[in-house]
């Protein structure tokens, strides 16, 4: 098995030649990795869905942008009842979407532009119209296409009822009863999803052969790495009798799992099992394919999944669950500093992705609000149950450009979803009757959903699908949209799109290490730090202009005013 070393303290990625960098067994470990949701964000076809050829098309724009590193959202074909996280087929690319062709012409394009690729895969559940599911429904009672997915008997005199009370995470039953090829009630099958989402049986070493089938397959293709679906709930326990809802909730986190990896669905300590697999899988190819862990457990458990013998980096979410605050935010970057070192993974830091409101909407409402959005009163801003709030744009973005210029400055690999490099809001007031995520129908409108997040980036401050493409665009997009156009911000001072790519050029200059030395302010709503080389990174997380420590303003996410660095602002020195 091949050791992944860190990089030297000393090197800075700067000093690295272009062909070294893309040879680097760590070009993980500090990454700017920009998630693309391909439905939206660039149609080539005029369908009004994002493809293939639309992303190709945009290889000089994220190579402008100075990432380095794309992660796509599934791709896979699919009837899109989760966006795409419900795959038909785990080898192949949806025809809405394009070809196999497209993807490879896709990733010789990225790569040759310095860009990896990271793709999603989703190992948890299939889609309903799977060639297994359907074999599954197709075959009888106890039959081993039965034995890919999770099949139980019914509870009741009849089997009527499903055979426990467990709750999906997008709301309704866990369990989906079927009808049996004799046309008769049969049995029920767990989804811990949408019902279109059956959970695979990964006890069948079918599955688990499939899937390193699967990872070879886009490997060999040029994927470099991969992002893992719920990666912690693929083990099941489910020995009769199944605890009821009340006991695991008494027990622990119904979401996250137990502390101590007993609970019979989240976060099992044998899950890592199939990950020490995978990464042997990883480690046939050079540079060794990478893998980051969606997995939301206890922070304590998350080491697990980022270690070197299995996935290797998983997602915090800690920052983006944060308010912002310095308190917070110090404590979050120093805890997560440590835990990456003790285990010798990188650190990880998101702001937004396609499951959460916008970082640059969420920093606009009251602190501790717009987590998820929820209906109230016929508006979408507010949190289930939280008083009314009003969205402060002005504030919320100027909020966002200081907390992502203070996240691109600590270790670790930062990722970035699709148009926050534009300041793009989320969209709240998307008709019911438009909406596709499952969570908002599932939940009967209660949570409007993510729908918010993912609508079609604008390309241009006019015309059709403002530039998306050439029809119209698969959620709506609102007028306002025009004034976070490429086109508006291009070459624009001072626009977020400026500030992105001038943070990221400086970033890759000015990275080295992975160490970061608080340095004290004196101030509780002030952060200051330093990387190794001399690069500081200074926050005003209060209210009113502060001084700047003594050097040379590299970059700012507001102007300064009178040489002081303005409320809600970052600016990095050396
Ligand atoms: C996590 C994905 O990020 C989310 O979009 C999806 O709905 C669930 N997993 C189920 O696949």
């Amino acid at each position: 098995m091949k050791r992944i070393t860190p990089l030297p303290t000393t090197a800075t990625l700067a000093t690295l030649s272009e062909a070294d960098r893309q040879a680097d067994p760590n070009w993980w470990r500090q990454a700017a990795v920009y998630q693309i949701y391909p439905r939206s964000f660039a149609d080539s076809n005029g369908d009004g869905l994002g493809d293939i050829k639309g992303i190709t098309a945009k290889v000089p724009y994220l190579q402008t942008l100075g990432i380095d590193a794309v992660w796509l959202s599934p791709f896979y074909p699919s009837a899109l009842a989760d966006g795409g996280y419900d795959v038909d087929d785990y080898r192949d690319v949806d025809p809405k979407l394009g070809t196999l062709a497209d993807f490879d012409e896709m990733a010789k394009a990225l790569h040759e532009a310095g860009i990896k690729l990271i793709a999603d895969i989703v190992p948890n559940h299939s889609s309903n119209r799977h060639k297994w599911f359907l074999e599954a429904l197709a075959s009888p009672k106890g039959s081993p296409a039965r034995e890919r997915y999770i099949f139980r008997d019914g509870l009741g005199e009849n089997g009527e009822l499903p055979p426990s009370d467990w709750d999906s995470v997008f709301g309704g039953p866990a369990w989906e009863r079927i009808t049996e090829p004799d046309g008769t009630p049969g049995q029920w099958y767990m989804h811990i999803f949408a019902k279109e989402q059956p959970d695979l049986n990964w006890s069948n070493r079918e599955v688990r052969d499939d899937f390193l089938k699967t990872l070879r397959f886009w490997s060999d293709r040029g994927v470099d790495g991969f992002r893992v679906d719920v990666a912690h709930a693929l083990t099941k326990d489910l020995t009769e009798p199944l605890l009821s809802k009340l006991e695991l909730t008494r027990e622990g986190q119904l979401e996250d799992g137990f502390e101590d990896g007993s609970h019979p669905f989240w976060d099992r300590d044998d899950v890592h099992d199939i990950y020490a697999e995978w990464r042997e899988v990883f480690n046939e190819y050079d540079p060794p394919r990478t893998a980051v862990a969606e997995a939301w457990v206890h922070a304590t458990r998350r080491a697990r999944y980022a270690s070197p013998e299995g996935l290797g980096q998983a997602f915090n979410f800690d920052l983006l669950q944060a308010n912002f605050d310095a308190g917070e935010f110090r404590e979050i970057i120093t805890r997560n500093l440590a835990e990456a070192k003790e285990t010798g993974a990188s650190s990880t830091w998101v702001f937004s992705n396609h499951d959460v409101v916008r970082h640059a909407t969420r920093y606009g409402l009251p602190q501790g609000t717009g987590k998820h959005l929820a209906k109230q009163d016929g508006k979408a801003w507010l949190l289930a149950g939280a008083p009314a709030a009003e969205l402060d744009v002005e504030l919320g973005l100027r909020r966002a450009r200081a907390a992502t210029l203070l996240m691109l400055a600590v270790p670790g690999s930062a990722y970035l979803y699709q148009g926050e490099e534009l300041g793009l809001q989320e969209v709240a007031d998307i008709p019911d009757s438009e909406r596709q995520d499952p969570a908002f129908f599932r939940n009967k409108g209660v949570e409007v959903g993510r729908d918010g997040c993912r609508v079609p980036l604008p390309w241009k401050v006019e015309g059709t699908s403002f530039g998306f493409g050439d029809g119209g665009a698969h959620l709506p997009q609102p007028d306002w949209f025009s004034k976070y156009a490429v086109e508006a911000q291009d070459g624009t001072d001072n626009s977020t799109l400026e500030l992105y790519c001038k943070a990221l050029k400086l970033r890759r200059e000015l990275q080295s290490g992975e160490e970061l030395e608080w340095l004290e302010t004196g101030s509780p709503d002030i952060l200051h730090f330093s990387r190794p080389g001399g690069w500081q990174s200074v926050t005003n997380f209060g209210d009113s202009a502060v001084d700047l420590p003594a050097g040379t303003v590299l970059l700012s996410s507001s102007p300064l005013q009178d040489g002081k660095l303005p409320a809600n602002s970052t600016a990095w020195l050396r």
